[in-house]
């Protein structure tokens, strides 16, 4: 191991909603196909919050549950809590109050943090410090989106994009053998607009792009759902990711050949291909779960660490990379050794 490895992974969970909603379910209330969606994006269907009692705290708290219990550790054992979201339960107090008092973590010093997709491994970078310091000895970090709540539903560019989910990790002191081995975060906030849902928060005199044109004919406030020009955010992250990953590969001292799995965030199957092939990686080394799951931001990530973990495509000793894009812009890649 680098002298640098500062944190390893001791446990990993996650958390689906049961409810599936599948393309068929989208060509009954609006103009689409399954063979779009699936040519253009390569979802079959997501997961989305079907009971009307659940928020992200509650999908948070089962992915929260199930990474402590991986763990081996006790909820008092937990020093600090990230959630990573931008589907938060209110404005405040944060969702991590929430998943603390229903796991009764009660040592623990909780917060959100907001940086999109790429949220999940903010909040990894962010620990790392914490560790570093010698501050704290186990975090959760935690990605949770409900983001169908934020899907237009009468924007086809959109909705189908979304699903809902939670993954969580319980991060502790590296031990010499695993840990994170390079890192890389990034922003550009001239790209805001391009991938932004500006409802909902104090800046509601300033003029943004047409907002009295938000409102529709039936009433619905669309500025608090997400408004993207998907042909420019596509094209930034495949740049954002491919520079993520190599950015954090240079972190690490390894090049691609040294990576056994590959961990993109689920955005876009073309997204996913475009990165794994300019890195040569072997399809059987692409984690893909974007079919059945939709892109929950920033849990997208956890959650496919999780499950690869749990079935065998992580083995220990393995090395894998993951990178992400979102709004803001933001960007970010790991590189972890399990
Ligand atoms: N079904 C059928 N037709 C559709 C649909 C749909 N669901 N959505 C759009 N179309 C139509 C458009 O209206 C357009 O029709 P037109 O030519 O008659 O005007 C046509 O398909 C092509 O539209 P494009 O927008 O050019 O399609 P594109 O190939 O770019 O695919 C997509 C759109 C899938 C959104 C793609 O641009 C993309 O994946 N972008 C990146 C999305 C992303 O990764 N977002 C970030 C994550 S979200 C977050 O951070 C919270």
């Amino acid at each position: 191991m680098t002298k640098k490895t500062i944190m390893k992974i001791a446990g990993t969970g996650h958390y689906l909603p049961e409810k599936i909603m599948t393309n068929q379910d989208f060509e009954k209330i609006m103009d689409t196909t399954d063979e779009w969606i699936q040519q253009r994006v390569g979802i079959k269907e997501r997961r989305v919050v079907g009971d009307a009692d659940q928020s992200t705290s509650d999908l948070a708290t089962f992915a929260a549950k199930a990474a402590i219990e991986d763990a081996g550790i006790n909820p008092e054992d937990i020093d600090a809590i990230i959630i990573a979201t931008v589907t938060p339960d209110m404005a405040f107090p944060s969702t991590a109050i929430f998943v603390q008092k229903n796991i009764g973590a009660v040592n623990a010093a909780v917060f959100d943090i907001s940086a999109a997709c790429t949220g999940w491994i903010y909040g990894m970078t962010i620990a790392e410090g914490f560790i570093a310091t010698g501050k704290f000895k186990n975090i959760l970090v935690i990605g949770a989106e409900f983001l169908t709540s934020l899907a237009d539903m009468t924007d086809r560019s959109t909705a189908v994009l979304f699903g809902d989910g939670a993954g969580a990790v319980v991060v502790q002191p590296a031990d010499g053998e695993s840990g994170i081995m390079g890192s890389y975060i990034k922003s550009n906030g001239e790209l805001a607009e391009l991938l932004w849902s500006y409802g909902g928060g104090s800046r509601v005199n300033k003029r943004v792009t047409d907002q009295e044109k938000m409102v529709d004919a039936n009433g619905n406030d669309k500025r608090s759902k997400i408004r993207m020009e998907g042909n420019k955010v596509y094209k930034y992250a495949v740049r954002a990711m491919i520079e993520s990953a190599e950015k954090a590969m240079d972190d690490a001292g390894i090049n691609e050949h040294q990576i056994d799995v590959l961990i993109p965030h689920q955005a876009n199957m073309r997204i996913i291909d475009a990165i794994a092939e300019r890195l040569e990686m072997p399809d059987d080394r692409v984690i893909r779960n974007l079919q059945y799951l939709g892109n929950s931001s920033a849990a997208t990530i956890p959650i496919a660490i999780d499950q690869s973990r749990k079935s065998g495509k992580i083995k220990k000793g393995d090395i894998v990379l993951v990178a992400a894009f979102g709004g803001g812009f933001t960007w970010g890649g790991l590189v972890i050794k399990f």
